[in-house]
Formats: structure tokens, sequence, C-alpha cells
């Protein structure tokens, strides 16, 4: 039985990297206004994680230089350099997720899941990461599992955390 809220969510599949597919979605985003978070961000999406080989085909394309484009890559906390294990939990460390005991639950959810923030497991069974609001502020402390939405994160729902990556 599921006790924090579940408010919505999706998984998808990612596909494995490829620099063709890559060169791609650079082309598909470089006519965005300040297309670099754009394509960073597409990147991510289509392969889990900024593969480091995408960094020099970005500069090239935005006629930047590497460390330009890898400066704006390590700024945002959200991009991922590696792919993420096999199940993702992000919990929420921002200010109301905070004010409603979210640094309590975020030791919680490490210690149950023996996991460091911004780490994925040894076993590749869990990333678990921080991330700053998730929209929910009304219902924190707030989770994102594997793209699903969970408000008012209790012990019981980090326990049905920890047997899902268990999975
Ligand atoms: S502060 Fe945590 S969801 Fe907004």
């Amino acid at each position: 039985m599921t006790t924090g809220h579940i408010v919505s969510g999706s998984r998808h599949a990612h596909e494995a990297w490829s620099p063709t597919r890559g060169r791609e979605i650079i082309a598909d985003h470089l006519p965005l206004e300040g297309a670099t978070l754009p394509i960073l961000h597409a990147l991510q999406e289509t392969f889990g994680y900024v593969p480091q080989d995408a960094i020099p085909l970005i500069a090239d394309a935005m006629n930047l230089s590497r460390a330009e484009v890898h400066g704006t890559f390590t700024f945002y906390h959200d991009f991922r350099h590696e792919p993420a294990g096999k199940h993702v939990v992000k919990i929420c460390v921002a200010e109301a997720c905070q004010a409603a005991g979210g640094h309590v639950t975020s030791a919680k959810v490490g210690e149950a899941l023996d996991c460091a923030y911004g780490e994925t497991r040894a076993d590749g069974q869990v990333t678990l990461e921080p991330i700053y609001c998730l929209g929910l502020c009304a219902c924190a402390p707030a989770a994102m599992v594997n793209g699903r939405l969970i408000g008012r994160l209790d012990d019981e729902a980090i326990d049905e955390i920890a047997a899902e990556v268990r999975s």
C-alpha cells in the first residue's frame, strides 16, 4: 500500500549513445535561442545522460570552445555524466521541502537505499539525486521515483521506494 501520495509519472527507455544520433539532435536544436541548454537537455532526454563525447560535437556546432560547453554542462546539477542506475530516485532539497522536514527525509532515503546523493550504487540498481523543487511544494516533502512524482514522503513510502529499487 502506498502512503506517499503518487501524483503522476512515466518512465521511458533511453537510446544507446551514438555520435550520429548525437549530431542529429544537436542539429535539430541549433536554431534555438541559446541552444546549448536545449541541446544538453535533449541529449540527456534521449540517452539518459550527456556523454563526454557529445561536448566537442556541441562546441563545434555552436562555434564555442569545449571549455565553454563543459562549463555550462557542469554548472547545472540536472545533467548526468554517466548512465544512471536501473532506478532513479530524486529527492527535493529545496526550501518548502526542507521546511517540511526534508533534510531528515533525505537522510533516511540515503540510508534506506544505501546510496550517497549524486551517486549510482555499485550494483547499478539505483542513482540517488537531489533536485531543486519538483513543483510539489504543497505536498512536501517530495520525491520523484523513476519519473513518478511522490508527495508527502513518509517512512512507509521510503520503504516502498527501497523495495522498488531491489527489483
Ligand atoms: S520545494 Fe520541494 S517540491 Fe517545491
